[in-house]
């Protein structure tokens, strides 16, 4: 080679040379190269950008590695994936909290990417530096909103299901406790009526057994007759002891009414939305009184839910909880079926099981059963509350569980366990 071409081969390089370095101090990314050669790898390029970020000059960097930059905070879980990178001699792009020379933080998206030689030796990586602090800062702002705006919206179903069920349950107690009311003033004069009735009918028989005792007396054959005919005639004997079976069985009936306003007037308990000792019977029965129409003649009930005490509840709420249970079981047994209401008395709680013989649930259905608004039912049928209410009940309200076991074409089993006394 001669001079001249050798001062033309080292001219174009050293343009070349001093282009790189000038794109390099224009990039406004911090860029760094470090030595893999040297031990402990360190920096041995830093461009104007890097000075600028970071607020070290070259002399406070050259020689070190890049390390530095993170201060004591080293529990950073993407410091494994850049240091993951780095051994197998890979690319990676991380997100660092970083520190500048002055102390203050400064998060860094760095890219870092390995250098080959021409015989295919690892000699460099290169780091590519970003302070997307302010971005950093918005996107936390703004997941910091989202977590606030989520559980508004959570509040806000909750309080929505809330309303529905208050404004549900305060028409169905207010209808219940207007039946009530409204068949409890007849069936009270018609059961005082029917007694006055059989007291007027005793006294007319009894004035008629007299009348005929005075008749028989009577010197007229003709009119004894006459009265003996008209005894066989208008059956009087079996009029008698009749009217004693008609009473009686009408008595028995309105008792088997007043019965069933008694029930209708606990389920609705307008007066005692209140935590007492309650027995679970009664929530029982007076949830299936009010779940008749719905269980027909179709569906076969078995109750054995004797062997537990009363238990420190709130019987209105409970009264809910059951109602909306049976009427889930009875809505899934289009047919015939059964529901058995079992209560077992456990150590300080009770456990009290609802099992049906329905279609059962599949996993979608049984992953979504408590969510407020889930419904696999018609408009119109199903509003989707029914379990949501009873969880909140049995859960928040009552310390509870409330659990599901059901198999497709089987049948479904909930489980409550309630504590016997939640003031303890
Ligand atoms: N015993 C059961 N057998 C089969 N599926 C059930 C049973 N209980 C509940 N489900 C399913 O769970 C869903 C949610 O029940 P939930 O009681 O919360 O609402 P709903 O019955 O649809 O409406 P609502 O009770 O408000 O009238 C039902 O739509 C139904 O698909
Ligand atoms: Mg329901």
């Amino acid at each position: 080679m001669n001079d001249d071409t050798f001062s033309q081969i080292s001219a174009s390089l050293e343009t070349a040379y001093a282009l790189h370095q000038r794109a390099m101090d224009a990039s406004i990314s911090g860029i760094t190269i470090a030595d893999t050669s040297l031990e402990g790898m360190p920096l041995t390029y830093i461009n104007q950008a890097f000075a600028h970020i970071t607020g070290y000059d070259v002399d406070a960097v050259l020689g070190r590695n890049c390390r530095f930059l993170q201060g004591e905070d080293r529990l950073q879980p993407e410091l494994d994936v850049l240091r993951e990178a780095l051994n197998a001699g890979r690319s990676c792009r991380v997100t660092l909290r970083n520190y500048r020379r002055d102390g203050t933080l400064f998060i860094n998206e760095l890219s870092m990417s390995p250098i080959y030689g021409r015989d295919g030796q690892l000699t460099h990586f290169v780091g590519i530096q970003n302070d997307v602090t302010e971005l950093h800062q918005a996107r936390q702002a703004l997941i910091q909103k989202q977590i606030v705006l989520e559980s508004t919206v959570r509040e806000l179903r909750e309080t929505q299901m809330m309303l529905v069920h208050a404004e549900r349950m305060n028409a169905l107690g207010q209808m219940v406790a207007g039946i009530a009311h409204e068949i409890n003033n007849p069936l009270s004069f018609v059961t005082s009526n029917l007694h006055s009735l059989n007291d007027i009918l005793r006294n007319v028989f009894s004035a008629y057994d007299e009348l005929e005792s005075l008749v028989r007396q009577s010197p007229y054959p003709e009119t004894k007759q006459r009265a003996g005919d008209l005894r066989v005639q208008s059956e009087i004997d079996y009029a008698v002891s009749d009217i004693d079976d008609l009473v009686r069985a009408s008595i028995e009936g309105l008792q088997r009414m007043k019965g069933i306003v008694q029930g209708l007037r606990t389920f609705a308990r307008l007066d005692e939305a209140e935590f007492k000792v309650a027995s679970i019977r009664e929530c029982v029965t007076s949830a299936l009184m009010i779940a008749g129409g719905e269980l027909g003649g179709r569906i076969t009930v078995n109750l054995d839910i004797d062997d537990v005490p009363p238990i420190y509840c709130c019987p209105a709420e409970l009264n809910q909880v059951f109602l909306n249970l049976i009427v889930n079981a009875a809505q899934s047994m289009p047919e015939r079926g059964t529901i058995d209401i079992l209560a077992e008395d456990s150590d300080s709680r009770i456990v009290i099981s609802v099992k049906d013989s329905g279609l059962g649930m599949p996993p979608h259905v049984l992953t979504n059963l408590f969510t407020p608004f889930f419904t696999t039912k018609p408009a119109g049928v199903g509003v989707g509350l029914g379990l949501a209410i009873a969880h909140k009940i049995i859960t928040e309200r009552h310390k509870g569980t409330i659990q599901v076991q059901s198999e497709l074409g089987k049948g479904t089993v909930f489980q409550i366990t309630l504590p016997k006394d939640i003031r303890r």
